[in-house]
């Protein structure tokens, strides 16, 4: 495994792999990996000859007031658990590598960002956009594979890729969990114990409305009435929103019908969660 740190040593492993024909899976991560990354790269490495691993935690995604400082970061700890899953690559830049010290140009995302994340978190998805057009632009994949767990980032980057013209293909994932049914993120371990114990709760709550769409339940404000009170009831967690959109397109739906995805973000004292479930009617 070769970990490269500069723009031109990562175009010239880039350039070696294409020459030699090889085809390259990309997982783009801000690193503390879990198995929710190693699920990515075992799915990347099916598919790809070369698997390169992006480890960058990216300023421009975190607003003024966010944990762009406390994010956690553990770099050997990294590289070891890449290696161990078979990654050909890790390209884990500097800030200064990436951005100048003010960026002149960065990507402006306007579609489906009105909703979940991008409601709540103003100019996010711009960063994320922005930082996953250089990492394309570099890395030059075949595919490139996200977590459904950020069920928004994905359906955004679809629509990056789809109007700036990428030619590389989108691989979504299955959010993979604790057994307990919390998805794995990197955040989680800024949970304290009592909010650990209550954290299965937003997916126990989104398994209950889908429950109940099952059993015939066709009313949006029902469902997320039934998701908000569970988290309420049973977590010392603020809301930050519960919402059921329809998926991708992420707009809003009075009636549950077709694809729709149920999502929701908690703040809890030192991380806020979110969660979601997409199913079709
Ligand atoms: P990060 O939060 O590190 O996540 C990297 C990738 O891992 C994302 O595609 C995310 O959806 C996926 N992932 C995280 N938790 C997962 C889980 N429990 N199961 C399955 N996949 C999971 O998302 C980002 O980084 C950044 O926004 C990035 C795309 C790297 C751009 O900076």
């Amino acid at each position: 495994m070769k970990i490269v740190e500069t723009k031109s040593e990562l175009r010239r492993e880039i350039k070696k792999y294409k020459k030699d024909s090889k085809t390259i899976g990309f997982v783009p991560t801000m690193g503390f990996l879990h198995e929710g990354h190693l699920k990515l790269i075992e799915e990347a490495k099916k598919e790809n000859h070369i698997v390169v691993l992006s480890i960058f935690v990216n300023p421009l995604q975190f607003g003024p007031t966010e944990d762009f400082d406390s994010y956690p970061r553990d770099r050997e700890r990294d590289e070891q658990l890449a290696l161990e899953a078979g990654v050909d690559l890790i390209f884990t830049p500097h800030v200064n590598e990436m951005y100048p010290v003010i960026p002149s140009y960065t990507v402006n995302v306007s579609d489906r960002v009105d909703v979940l994340c991008g409601k709540s978190r103003e100019g996010h998805f711009n960063g994320v956009a922005t930082v996953l057009t250089k990492l394309f632009n570099l890395i030059n994949p075949d595919k490139a594979y996200f977590g459904m767990k950020d069920a928004q980032q994905v359906a955004v980057i679809e629509g990056l890729i789809s109007e700036f013209h990428f030619p590389l293909k989108i691989v979504p994932v299955a959010t993979i969990r604790e057994e307990d049914g919390l998805a794995k993120s990197s955040r989680n371990v800024y949970l304290n114990d009592v909010e650990r114990e209550e954290a299965p709760m937003l997916y126990k709550s989104l398994l209950s409305a889908a429950n109940a769409i099952k059993d015939g339940e066709k009313d949006v404000n029902s469902i997320k009435e039934k998701v908000s009170q569970i988290l309420t009831n049973e977590t010392t967690g603020k809301i930050d929103y519960v919402e059921v959109l329809s998926y991708p397109e992420l707009k809003e739906i009075s009636v549950i019908s077709g694809k729709i995805i149920i999502a929701l973000a908690v703040k809890f004292t030192n991380a806020r969660l979110i969660d979601n479930i997409t199913l079709e009617v």
